[in-house]
């Protein structure tokens, strides 16, 4: 019986995430990421994690879509909409966006709540087998005071009283009629459950669970990240580290591909493909903390399709070889040995287009430069050279 209900979720990012904007903040909560992963990517990754689950909806506010592909995998939801001026009209607006796919059971879940638990979402579905709305819930444990200017007037006894969550979980034509029909009132119901509540229908309640907390400070999110990273840091414990050396000779050219930019200068790196040292040296850095060969057994350059090729695609190769394992990049280090181009100007530029590359922040990257005193092949302006160094985490 369960396994033949369409169940759609509907994830609401359409917020400004004001509450979470102290200490300079920049992003709304939603696109923030903790752990390497971006809030709503692991809120929709909750739901995309559960077989039973048939379509993933997102509403995101007008001109946040940039925002949206920077922070979510394109393959990981079924549709985007437009949300309102709020939360209430967001879920609206969301539900009626998915009328033609008229699913039979719709779970409305917060984006900012990137925590929840296959077991809550299954408990959520389950609460619909004999009502039209589940909600999870958790009794209150603290003391309830009411204070006005500083003061308490009252304590409020919490005898019965309980702090509602998401997802919550509905028949999908009972909440969409419910939502038209509230969409006019004066009052702003803050969760679909109010919105069920004053429809008349029967709102169940499951356990909540602690894990499942709403994102709403600067610090909610930085010791979320924190926690996370920690967690990744520890699952991983065996450290590895790998070098790398490569060189190539100089010759005629007015560029040259250092750290995945090109740079001007009166000389070019002769190379099989685009001849760039330090990504080549760092490649090889990796597949050396992996004992996974060298970058000429897995690009070898009597293939004819790395001839003049962009040598980011052979780091990332590698990057991908260290995530296959379950591994994550911990630090890449790079010296630069040449008679020029000066590096310090574009230190930073290759610092960044490293990161990029390899999906980690710009301080776990390291680019020096220095010349070779003018002595030897290096001196002469035969060639250039370069040294790294990796450091990654493998599970055990
Ligand atoms: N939300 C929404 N549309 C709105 C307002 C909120 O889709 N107009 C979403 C938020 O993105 C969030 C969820 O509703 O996932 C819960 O709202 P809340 O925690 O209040 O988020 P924000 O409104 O973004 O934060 P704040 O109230 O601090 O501004
Ligand atoms: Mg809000």
């Amino acid at each position: 019986m369960l396994s033949k209900r369409r169940i759609a979720a509907l994830i609401v990012a359409a917020g400004s995430g004001e509450r979470a904007r102290g200490n300079g903040a920049q992003l709304p909560k939603q696109f923030a990421v903790i752990g390497g992963r971006s809030v709503l990517q692991r809120s929709i990754d909750a739901f995309a994690a559960l077989p039973e689950i048939t379509e993933i909806h997102v509403v995101i506010g007008d001109g946040q879509r940039d925002l949206f592909d920077a922070a979510v995998q394109s393959a990981s939801f079924t549709a985007v909409h437009t949300g309102g001026p709020t939360r209430q009209a967001s879920v609206r607006n969301g539900l009626a966006a998915m009328a033609q796919n008229n699913p039979d059971i719709v779970l409305v879940h917060d984006a900012a709540r990137p925590f929840a638990s296959a077991a809550l979402i299954r408990r959520v579905i389950a609460g619909l087998d004999n009502a039209d709305a589940a909600l999870p819930v958790q009794p209150v444990t603290s003391t309830l005071k009411r204070v006005e200017n500083g003061a308490v007037v009252g304590t409020v006894s919490r005898a019965g009283l309980f702090a509602a969550e998401t997802p919550q979980g509905f028949t999908y034509r009972a909440i969409a009629d419910a939502h038209e029909r509230a969409a006019n009132l004066p009052e702003d119901f803050t969760d679909d459950a109010a919105i069920a509540e004053w429809a008349g229908m029967k709102v169940k309640t499951v356990a909540g669970e602690a894990e499942n907390i709403k994102l709403t400070t600067a610090e909610d999110i930085a010791s979320a990240d924190k926690r996370l990273t920690a967690e990744d840091l520890a699952s991983r414990p065996d450290v590895r580290t790998g070098i790398g050396y490569d060189v190539h000779t100089l010759g005629p050219g007015s560029e040259i591909w250092l750290g995945g930019i090109a740079i001007p200068h009166t000389r070019g790196l002769v190379g099989h493909s685009d001849a760039d040292v330090i990504l080549h040296a760092l490649t090889d850095a990796l597949l050396g903390a992996l004992g996974d060969g060298d970058i000429g057994k897995h690009f070898p350059p009597s293939d004819e399709r790395w001839k003049g090729a962009a040598s980011d695609a052979f780091l990332k190769d590698a990057i991908d070889r260290v995530h296959t394992r379950g591994g994550i990049i911990a630090h890449l280090d790079v010296t630069y040995v040449g008679e020029g181009p000066k590096l310090s100007p574009y230190r930073e530029a290759m610092r960044e287009r490293i990161a990029e590359i390899a999906g980690i922040t710009v301080d776990r990257i390291g680019v020096k430069a220095t010349t070779n005193e003018g002595v030897g092949f290096i001196g002469r302006g035969e060639g250039a050279a370069a040294h790294a160094v990796a450091t990654i985490r493998l599970p055990l």
